[in-house]
């Protein structure tokens, strides 16, 4: 498999909006109320609000390729960007998803593992994420890859307030 990861533009934007649709749904839908659904995405990947994203200089959105199609996008948040107070020592993973048909076959870790690279670049501690507490593949991935859960912070999905726990893993 030839995989390849590139660092988003703005010219990137569409296939980023795309790509964010199209993961957030398979993922979420079917524990979510069309709803909540419709209103998240609205509010989360208008266009405006992901180049509003892109253009943050402490925020970095990258895409995963196999061959050359994309598979999947990751996006690392430091200092302000982060969506916890967190400080200056931690990079957050704010959002790490793969295309159904190319989940398990080790782009996740790929993908982690880069965030992990850019953590220890810039001189980070420790890096962090939240995750929905009933998304149990994604728990049981991170816990795999040694994250442990710290916290949990509120989330809202539309108008639905859910719980994400937040899991932590100190770099060595
Ligand atoms: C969660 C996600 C990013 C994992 O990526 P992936 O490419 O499917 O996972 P990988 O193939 O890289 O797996 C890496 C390791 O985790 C393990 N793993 C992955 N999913 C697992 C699961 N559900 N249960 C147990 N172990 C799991 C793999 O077996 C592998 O172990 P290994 O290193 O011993 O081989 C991906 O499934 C995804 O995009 N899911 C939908 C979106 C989502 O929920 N994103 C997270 C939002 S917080």
């Amino acid at each position: 498999m030839t995989v390849k990861l590139k660092k988003c533009n703005r010219e990137d934007l569409k296939i980023l909006q795309k790509i964010s649709i199209e993961t957030f749904n398979d993922t979420f839908k079917d524990q979510n109320s069309p709803e909540n659904m419709k209103a998240y995405l609205e509010k989360a990947f208008n266009l405006i609000q992901l180049e509003k994203e892109l253009s943050n200089i402490s925020s970095v959105f990258f895409f995963v390729y196999v061959r050359n199609e994309v598979a999947g996008y990751l996006k690392v948040n430091i200092n302000d960007a982060q969506s916890e107070e967190m400080g200056d020592e931690t990079l957050e993973i704010e959002r790490i998803y793969i295309k159904n048909q190319f989940q398990k076959h080790g782009l996740g870790k790929y993908m982690l593992n880069h965030a992990m690279e850019i953590a220890r670049e810039r001189n980070k501690k420790k890096i962090w994420l939240g995750v929905w507490e009933k998304n149990e593949n994604a728990i049981a991935f991170y816990k795999k890859m040694g994250f442990v859960q710290t916290a949990a912070h509120a989330f809202y999905m539309g108008d639905e307030k859910q719980t994400d726990f937040i899991m932590m893993k100190t770099l060595l």
